[in-house]
Order: structure tokens, then C-alpha cells, then sequence
């Protein structure tokens, strides 16, 4: 039989008729890594199908799925203020969320710098920091002090297994976050006590993923919503499963929550893959993988989120530069040899640049990197941006396949969020095309869409606060029967 290999896609702008013959060789070898056909597409969506199950069966797999311990979905009605946080990779977004009752809400929200050192620092510069904002939030808000605490819906976007949904357990950082004694520790507890120590009047009600928050903030608004899904810094998903189908929850389940419940699922699915058994792995992704913080973790995270884009990029340069010698002669590589110089952004801009003559090309590239670039080198750069993006978006799409396969689902709207899906230029076409080729579809209309979600963080984390309040004064159980 005759491998034929990747079919390769056509160039989106612009010719390559000044570009050597040796570099063209060089671009197609990197097309040939990069390029997902819809074979792949479909094997790869196959053994995450088989995966999302594994992770929910006694023995577990590589995708944690973590029940959510959110047994409700929201009906629009649900009423009060809340607050809720939401670290991110850059910031710590505080938002008081006031629910409307009619579907409709009203967000006041302050956002701070998380200073540089905090990724890597200690688990009480963390907390602490967390609560002296919260703090500066509450006094401006609520000068005249609050009678009863403020209830808070803490968003963290960490593998957390939650015995009970005000409870997270990280299982470990991802996207570049490696703060000591917090991995195996209990969230919550440490900020409460900081929350406490800086004397502010507030409740942790709820952990939420951002995943979880994103679907439940979309239902919301969106009753065929049917999972929550992040591409930002880092990767994930959440749809609601039935009790009864998550072996692992058996025995665990306190009485009053009936087999045929909803429950909703973090299925924390950056970590597709772990064993490299069907994700197509470059040697680039082999040296992030290596050279990150926690190799042999988040596999297929780390070949789609915008934590990595801008540092495949670069690996990429390095070899063209360093071992082919082809490009950037002569000059200084020092920025170049800089680990995560390149931020997302970085090939984003790439791709937007408008100008035949790519001249923002070379702007950025002065810029961040102090290197001058030629027009043939912006033209295979800017291809090298395009394959980057595009497999991306493509892998992305097969966590939502999986999970409508899974549940069997053909019609509904999957919410996403996050700054690939925000920003990257064609992300969202390139993932709608992907999930075509997936789901081989020939209706007009894809039946299942990619629909940008309402603010899971903010939104999301207070209706969840407020679903477990009421459960709570309803004497329902929030967690497990021994938790
Ligand atoms: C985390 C998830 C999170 C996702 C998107 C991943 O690195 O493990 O918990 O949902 O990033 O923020």
C-alpha cells in the first residue's frame, strides 16, 4: 500500500517564489510534522472516547475526570449577590455578581496584576495576596462593611479532586505554575485562613474549574448548552454526566442523590494522551514536554494551549537557525535562545499581519526578539505561524467530539472561552472545520456549534454558589457520603 501521507494544506496569502529551494524543503518537512488529517483527527478522538471512560472507572486513567459535585443545572432563576475570583496565569480578576432571576446578571469586577515572582513562589504569598485583594475589593465596594459574610465562588483552574464541591485537593500545577506545599494540599482551607488573617468578610462557598463554571454560566443563558470548554494558557473541558454512569463515584454517593442525577464533570482532559499512544508528537513537543516543570504531564495540553504556541514557534527558529543555519545569519540569538520569550501573541500577530510585505513581521521580530528578518524568512515564518495555529485548533475539537460521542450528543452548542479562542487569528474556523472532519457532517448548518460562552469565572462561579447555598439550606448533601 502507498502512504500518501499528510495531505498538505494550501498556503493562505502570498508566494514563495523568493524563498531558496533549500528552506522550502526545510518548511515541508515541518508541514508534513504538523499537519492532522482527518483520519488522525478521527483516531485521535477514538482513544478519547475510551479515555474519557477510563477516567471515570474505578481504576481511573490518564484524564482525571473529576465530578464537580455540581448536581443541578441552572434555570435562570437562581437570585443574590455573590463574589467570585478567578487566578489566572497573569491576573487575579475579582467580580461581585449580582443574579438577576430572569436569566440576567450584573458583574462589578477589579483585576490584579499577579506580581512575577508569585508562579514559582510560596503557597502564602499566594494566599495572602489572594485575600489582601479581595480585601481592597470588599472595602471599595462594601464600605459600609457587610452583616453577613459574602459568599465566594473560588474559580481555580487546577486538576482539583473535590470530595465535596467546597473542597479542591490539587493534583498538580499545570501552565508553568510550580508554587511548593500546595500539590496534594486542600485549596480551600488555605484561603479561608488568609481570608481570615486580612480579617474580610467572606465565605468560600465553592472550588469551580473554569471549565465548570463556563458550562454552567452558559446553560444559564443557553439551555442546549452541553459542555464548557476552556482554550486559553491551558486546555480543558466540562459536560454534566448521569450519576450512575461513573463507576468511580459507586458507594461514594450520600443517599439523597438519586442514581439518575446529573453531576457535572471537570474532565480535566489536558492530560489526553499521557501514555503517547495516538497524539501525533513532535520532536518540539518532546523538548517543551522535557523541559517543563512537570514532564510527562498535560500532553495534549501542551501541543494546543496558548501556554506553548509561541514556544513551539521558537523551537522551531532555533532548529532552522541554529542547527540547519538557514535563517538570521550573523546575528545575535540571545533573545532568541530565551525559553517562553514568545508569548501567544507572538504568532498571532504573526498571522494578522495585513501587509503583502509583512512588516509587522519584522517589527515584532526586532522587538521582542532584536533580529532583523528578510521577506523570504517572514514568508516561512509566517506558514510556520499558520501550521501552529491550525493544529492546534484542529487537536482541539477532538475533546468536543469525544465528549458528544460519549454522551451522544448531535445537536447543542459547545461554549468555549480563553485566549486562543478569543484571540488567535482563524482559531475559530480552523476548529469548526476540524470538527467537520471529525464528525463527517453534510447538514448546511453544523449541528453542533462552538458558541463563545458567557463569563464561567465571574457568571458561572456565583449561579454554582448559589445552587449550592440553596442545596445546602434544602439540607441536600454537596459531596461525598464521608466527606
Ligand atoms: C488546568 C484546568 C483548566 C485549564 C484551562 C489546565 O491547565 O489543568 O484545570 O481548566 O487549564 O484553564
Amino acid at each position: 500500500m502507498v502512504h500518501l501521507g499528510p495531505k498538505r494544506p494550501q498556503h493562505r496569502k502570498g508566494t514563495f517564489t523568493d524563498v531558496p529551494e533549500e528552506w522550502m524543503e526545510e518548511l515541508h518537512k515541518v508541514e508534513d510534522l504538523l499537519t492532522v488529517s482527518a483520519d488522525k483527527l478521527k483516531g485521535i478522538t477514538k482513544h478519547f472516547v475510551s479515555e474519557l471512560e477510563k477516567g471515570l472507572s474505578v481504576a481511573g486513567g490518564n484524564i482525571p475526570m473529576i465530578p464537580a459535585w455540581v448536581m443541578e443545572t441552572p434555570t435562570g432563576k437562581e437570585t443574590g449577590d455573590y463574589l467570585a475570583i478567578d487566578l489566572g496565569g497573569t491576573n487575579l480578576r475579582v467580580v461581585l455578581v449580582k443574579l438577576g432571576g430572569d436569566c440576567t446578571f450584573d458583574t462589578t469586577q477589579s483585576k490584579f496584576a499577579l506580581p512575577g515572582y508569585m508562579r514559582t513562589g510560596t503557597s502564602d504569598q499566594l494566599f495572602d495576596f489572594i485575600a489582601e485583594c479581595l480585601k481592597k475589593f470588599v472595602d471599595e465596594f462594601f464600605p459600609e462593611g457587610c452583616s453577613e459574610p459574602l459568599p465566594l465562588g473560588f474559580t481555580f483552574s487546577y486538576p482539583a479532586s473535590q470530595s465535596k464541591i467546597n473542597s479542591g485537593v490539587l493534583q498538580r500545577w499545570t501552565k508553568g505554575f510550580d508554587i511548593d506545599n500546595v500539590e496534594g494540599h486542600d485549596v480551600v482551607p488555605m484561603l479561608q485562613a488568609s481570608i481570615e488573617k486580612f480579617k474580610v468578610p467572606i465565605n468560600v462557598v465553592a472550588l469551580i474549574n473554569d471549565t465548570t463554571g463556563t458550562l454552567v454560566a452558559s446553560m444559564y443563558t443557553e439551555p442546549e448548552a452541553k459542555m464548557g470548554l476552556i482554550f486559553g494558557t491551558g486546555c480543558n473541558g466540562a459536560y454534566y454526566d448521569v450519576v450512575k454512569d461513573i463507576p468511580k463515584l459507586q458507594g461514594k454517593m450520600p443517599s439523597d442523590i438519586p442514581a439518575d442525577s446529573l453531576m457535572a464533570i471537570n474532565c480535566e482532559y489536558g492530560a489526553f494522551d499521557n501514555e503517547h499512544l495516538v497524539l501525533p508528537r513532535t520532536k518540539y513537543d518532546l523538548q517543551i514536554d522535557e523541559e517543563s516543570p512537570r514532564p510527562g504531564q498535560q500532553a495534549f495540553e501542551k501541543m494546543i494551549s496558548g501556554y506553548y504556541l509561541g514556544e513551539v514557534l521558537r523551537l522551531i527558529l532555533l532548529d532552522l537557525t541554529e542547527d540547519k543555519g538557514l535563517f538570521f545569519k550573523d546575528q545575535d540569538l540571545t533573545k532568541l535562545k530565551q525559553p517562553f520569550i514568545m508569548d501567544t501573541s507572538f504568532p498571532a500577530r504573526i498571522e494578522e499581519d495585513p501587509f503583502e510585505n509583512l512588516s509587522e513581521v519584522q517589527e515584532l521580530f526586532e522587538s521582542v526578539l532584536g533580529l532583523q528578518i528578510t521577506l523570504p524568512e517572514r514568508k516561512v515564518v509566517r506558514r510556520l505561524a499558520e501550521l501552529i495555529g491550525e493544529r492546534s485548533a484542529r487537536l482541539s475539537v477532538c475533546g468536543i467530539a469525544a465528549i458528544c460521542q460519549k454522551r451522544g450528543y448531535t445537536t447543542g452548542f459547545a461554549a468555549a472561552d480563553g485566549s486562543v479562542y478569543n484571540k488567535y487569528p482563524s482559531f475559530k474556523e480552523r476548529a469548526a472545520k476540524g470538527l467537520r472532519d471529525i464528525l463527517d457532517w453534510t447538514e448546511k448548518d453544523d449541528p453542533i456549534k462552538i458558541i463563545p460562552a458567557e463569563d464561567g469565572s465571574g457568571v458561572g462561579a456565583a449561579i454554582i454558589a448559589a445552587l449550592t447555598e440553596k442545596r445546602i439550606s434544602k439540607g441536600l448533601s454537596v459531596g461525598m457520603s464521608d466527606a
